[in-house]
């Protein structure tokens, strides 16, 4: 392979294969130009419906629709070069039928050139599941706090505490015999995530659970603290964009009000050809 060749963006068997070996690293993204700056250090992005609450305003990931996901997993795959694009399948547009769920998936698939689709749910999911993988659609399960049914969970509660862990490792081990090749584990006791990461034959993708797991994932703006409106305890900010982004709106707004900006570097002369840059 020349200094220059591409490196091959993993496939779904790939993420499979690493079980139990180096943490794999992933994160969500919803644009071209942060696609671009986290495709070298993830193994795989997630256009997750978390888009709906992060950057369009809506309370919940319900309002979600396929249109939303299309379109942001455009912009994504335009950025991405070498780590896989998994996208998720909004609220509504598969937990009708098999028959629903492998048109939809279908769709994001052709339409975004995502390498796999992630949906929400358990032993409820399993039969979906191996009638997806079946027909080609490599499937990324997601367990524990699952967003869209927060009306029936009563919130946004940690899940699987106490007796509750058996259902939840049921849950596990019935997407990953499905064939699932990974399984987001979200909001979860330590301890239970340590017990389904050593039990169920597929990498565990961790988001408040343990350090323990198969690998991580976070929602971009809430590590970058871009996103501001609330902060899980799972949340880890890793820089403050928000805070600096108003501090320079801010200044912006003051030099304009002062008529310090524009400042002569950023206006143009009448008087040279060529420098018009
Ligand atoms: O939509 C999303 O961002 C997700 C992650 C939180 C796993 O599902």
């Amino acid at each position: 392979m020349s200094a220059t060749a591409k490196k091959r963006a993993p496939m779904p068997e790939d993420i499979r294969t690493r079980k139990g070996g180096a943490p794999l690293v992933s994160l969500t993204a919803y644009t071209t130009p942060m696609a671009q700056m986290m495709d070298p250090h993830c193994d795989f992005v997630l256009v997750g419906d978390s888009v709906g609450m992060v950057l369009h305003g809506l309370p919940s990931t319900l309002g979600v629709t396929m249109e939303m996901m299309i379109m942001h997993g455009q912009a994504v795959a335009r950025g991405l070069n070498s780590a896989m694009m998994v996208i998720d399948m909004p609220f509504g547009s598969y937990e009708e039928s098999r028959e629903q769920a492998f048109r939809n998936a279908a769709r994001l698939m052709s339409e975004t050139g995502a390498g796999a689709v992630k949906l929400e749910g358990g032993v409820e999911m399993a039969e979906t599941i191996r009638f997806l993988v079946a027909r080609g659609i490599p499937v990324m399960a997601h367990v524990g706090l699952t967003p869209q049914s927060i009306n029936t969970l009563g919130g946004y509660k940690v899940q699987g505490r106490g007796d509750a862990g058996e259902a939840l490792m049921n849950d596990a081990q019935a997407v990953a015999q499905a064939g699932a090749f990974a399984v987001v584990l979200e909001k979860v006791p330590a301890t239970l995530a340590d017990r389904v990461t050593a039990e169920v034959p597929i990498p565990t993708i961790g988001i408040g659970a343990s350090a323990g797991c198969d690998g991580q994932i976070l929602v971009l703006d809430d590590m970058l603290g871009l996103f501001t409106a609330f902060k899980a305890k799972f949340v880890k900010r890793f820089a403050n964009l928000g805070e600096q982004a108003e501090v320079a709106i801010a200044d912006y707004a003051r030099e304009v009000t002062e008529r310090s900006f524009p400042a002569s570097e950023h206006v143009f002369g009448d008087e040279t050809p060529g420098a018009s840059s």
